[in-house]
């Protein structure tokens, strides 16, 4: 028994120097001294030998009990200070070191930059901006806004029906007459937002966006237009230039002018090295935008908002966001802007 006794420490005292975890050091001490262990249990068993070995047997036994509680005590301060300064290393923190490059927030899309371009400038002008459906009725969407019952806009082949009565409204010009409802003049009001077409090719996409421009007084004239509209160019597109109008039709306006400004690109149409300017055509003018003076027709349908046609005057422009983008940064096909191709977004963001 005696010699059992001294295997058994011996082999728990190898086990204890090699084990490298205090994890482990207690796993050795369950397994060597715990309840189940073999060397408590000779000491439990001790009554059951002869009396003559009970002496020599107690004493081997309770020695080695003692001398490996001893050892395990002291290995497991030696791998507990080890693993303390394990820990202190991993966690440290360098402060020297340089921070983390900085996150990739991505940019704006360039029909939201120059929305807000644009939203900028008449916002300066003393304009506020207004929002509306997107899903419109045919009544604000054609009625309201002059258009006869035979106008090719209200065809199946240009617009796109919810219902008889209901459309995705084909410009943002419905809104000049909720904002007049809204609210009696003066006012002075831009809208921007999504408008749907039954059109597809490099300069037409079904969905685009517009921003409608809508101003009612007292004593307004065509020249406050042309002056807004200067103020605008010149805003957008450099302190140089000039605009010009030129007479078109619009339902729901009279007169109705299509607005060009002078190209930014070139000298009177050609560049530096004599070519034809690519921006616009040699033709020295840009077309910007479709605009005109309020046609009384219109105010009739919001007179009981207090638009009396023999007493204000107004006028309203509608431009589409994603040309003056592609005139301004030379964009050649209106679909990459809805492509997401992030190389082509990029540059502008
Ligand atoms: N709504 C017209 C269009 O989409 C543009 C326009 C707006 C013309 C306001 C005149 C006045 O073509």
């Amino acid at each position: 028994m005696i010699q059992r006794i001294a295997e058994l420490r011996d082999e728990a005292r190898a086990a204890i120097v090699a084990a490298t975890t205090t994890g482990e050091l207690e796993e050795l001490r369950v397994r060597y001294l715990g309840r189940k262990a073999e060397l408590p249990n000779v000491l439990r068993g001790i009554a059951q030998l002869p009396p003559e070995q009970r002496g020599p047997t107690g004493k081997a036994a309770n020695q080695a009990r003692q001398a490996l509680e001893a050892q395990i005590a002291q290995r497991g301060e030696q791998l507990a200070g080890d693993e303390l300064e394990d820990r202190l290393r991993d966690d440290a923190v360098d402060v020297t070191l340089p921070g983390s490059p900085a996150q990739q927030v991505g940019g704006l899309h360039l029909l939201t930059s120059t929305r807000r371009e644009i939203e900028d400038v008449f916002l300066g002008l003393g304009f506020k901006i207004a929002e509306g459906p997107e899903v419109e009725t045919v009544y604000y969407n054609f009625d309201a806004l002059n258009h006869a019952p035979t106008h090719p806009a209200r065809g199946l082949m240009d617009t796109f029906y919810v219902s008889d009565e209901v459309l995705l409204r084909t410009h943002t010009s419905p809104m000049q007459i909720r904002a007049m409802q809204a609210e009696p003049p003066p006012l002075y009001v831009i809208v921007p937002g999504r408008v749907y077409r039954r059109d597809s090719d490099a300069t037409h996409t079904p969905q685009f966006h517009q921003i409608e421009g809508l101003a009612v007084d007292e004593d307004i004239t065509l020249s406050d237009l042309k002056g807004t509209l200067l103020a605008f160019a010149r805003a957008i597109f450099g302190p140089d230039r000039e605009v010009r109008l030129r007479p078109h039709f619009f339902p729901f306006t009279e007169p109705s002018v299509e607005v060009d400004v002078s190209c930014f690109n070139c000298k009177h149409g050609t560049l530096r090295d004599g070519s034809r300017c690519p921006v616009c055509k040699g033709t020295q003018w840009l077309e910007i935008l479709g605009s005109g003076m309020v046609d009384p027709n219109v105010f009739a349908h919001v007179a009981e908002h207090g638009y009396d046609p023999e007493r204000v005057q107004g006028f309203a422009f509608g431009l589409g966001i994603e040309r003056i983008a592609m005139l301004k940064h030379a964009v050649p096909d209106l679909r990459l802007f809805y492509d997401n191709d992030v190389r082509f977004l990029e540059q502008f963001a």
